[in-house]
């Protein structure tokens, strides 16, 4: 989501007339931030300081601020930061056209209950493009900070997401991932998420639909059956557990338990016998004992992720879990996610040696960086592919490869 905000930011100013360049030659310069967890945050904090010294250089340097901490934090940051001339909340993006950005002040951190339609993008890739279908988040996990930052949930409309994908089609796009922090609840008018995804599928030139998130209380069967039914749909979901233990789950407002879970997984496989499963996990949220760790390192074992994103535990500004007594010791975080990284590590690395020998369709997006191969793609199952082709093919290919040696965060192959 960030991403593809960064892609807007960048869209609106080239429409404005900027162009890109190294930052001690700027004449403007937008720090798009996260809160997520403290971690992203410290990001911003860590660095906004030295951008100080531009200004001392470049006197008609502009600094602004962007993204969730903005929202977050507001005139804060102006109060702060005397160098930062303006802040611009997550639904105030599009001052940066309706305005000259050199001029815009103050901090805009206002929520619109329209959403902001920004039709400038510059998009990093020529071949896979982000597309937003919903914003905002009305499920308040407890320990989340999204639904402050981003505010309530608003779905876009149909037609405009229909006219933004049939546009991409034809400048050459192949591949669509849908944002959202929940797309099951996406809704424009009696449309549901189905019904979008069959009208994209419908989609010439359109090869691969992706989306995320979806949140495992309203993965709907509806949504199960698309897969394997609509021929552009990849066989990946990222579907988030965060904890393998009930009692947590329950803490964390997630509204499913642990068994709700696992019959969603066994629906998809199923469905789809090799469809990919990712998820993310939280370790060390607030009263997770040792029983509880170990019930997740038990799914894991039990589900079989082909891959993970772990994260500790971290509290976040005016979220329910942040006033939760049983803070667990960083310590015992530490000790508790490296355990959940080992004994993933070793189901990934069986999870990507069952692919060896088999043939896979790849979507090539990027030069190697890696020597001996010439291209990178992604598999349908979103792993990485590097291959060699004797520079035959070129960037938005979709070609057959043979997985030769696959390593844990790519596999190599031959065309
Ligand atoms: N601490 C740690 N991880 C978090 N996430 C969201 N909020 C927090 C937090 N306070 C993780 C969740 C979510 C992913 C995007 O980030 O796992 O699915
Ligand atoms: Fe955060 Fe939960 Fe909403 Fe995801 S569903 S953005 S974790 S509040």
């Amino acid at each position: 989501m960030n991403e593809h905000d960064s892609e807007k930011i960048a869209g609106l100013l080239e429409q404005k007339g900027f162009t890109q360049s190294k930052i001690d030659d700027s004449d403007l310069v937008i720090i798009n931030t996260c809160s997520i967890r403290k971690k992203a945050e410290d990001k911003f904090y860590s660095q906004v300081g030295r951008f100080a010294s531009l200004k001392k250089r470049n006197p008609y340097l502009k600094i602004g601020v962007v993204g969730c901490v903005a929202q977050q934090e507001g005139s804060n940051i102006l109060k702060r930061y005397g160098h930062v001339d303006f802040v611009l909340g997550t639904m105030q993006l599009n001052r940066l056209l309706k305005h000259d950005p050199f001029y815009i002040k103050d901090a805009h951190i206002e929520y619109s209950n329209n959403i902001e339609e920004i039709n400038f993008v510059k998009r990093k890739s020529s071949v896979k493009a982000l597309v937003n279908i919903m914003f905002g988040c009305n499920n308040f996990c407890s320990y989340c900070v999204v639904p402050y930052t981003r505010g309530p949930e608003k779905s876009r409309g149909m037609k405009n997401i229909l006219e933004e994908i049939t546009d991409l089609a034809e400048k050459g796009y192949k591949e669509v991932m849908l944002l959202g922090q929940n797309v099951n609840s996406y809704k424009s008018g009696d449309n549901d998420f189905v019904d979008l995804l069959k009208e994209i599928n419908n989609i010439n030139g359109i090869e691969r639909i992706r989306f995320m998130t979806s949140h495992p209380k309203d993965l709907s069967d509806r949504l199960i059956n698309s897969f394997g039914e609509l021929n552009k749909l990849c066989e990946h979901i990222h579907l988030p557990l965060q904890s393998g233990s009930s009692r947590i789950l329950k803490l964390m407002n997630r509204c499913y338990n642990y068994q709700d879970y696992l019959n969603l997984i066994s629906r998809l496989r199923s469905k789809v016998p090799d469809i990919a499963i990712t998820t993310d996990i939280i370790t060390g949220f607030p009263y997770e004992t040792e029983e509880d760790h170990k019930d997740t390192l038990k799914a894991l074992q039990e589900i079989e992720f082909d891959g993970i994103f772990s994260f500790k535990y971290s509290k976040r500004p005016g979220t329910k879990a942040s006033s939760f007594d049983n803070q667990v010791e960083e310590d015992v975080k530490e000790r508790r996610l490296s355990e959940i990284n080992n004994l993933q590590d070793t189901i990934t690395d069986k999870k990507n040696e069952y692919i060896k020998g088999r043939k896979v369709e790849v979507l090539i997006d990027d030069i190697s960086d890696k020597k001996d191969f010439d291209f990178i793609g992604r598999t349908r199952t979103n792993k990485i592919v590097y291959l060699k082709s004797n520079n035959k093919l070129k960037i938005g290919d979709i070609v057959s490869v043979i997985i030769k040696n696959p390593k844990r965060h790519n596999l190599e192959g031959e065309i």
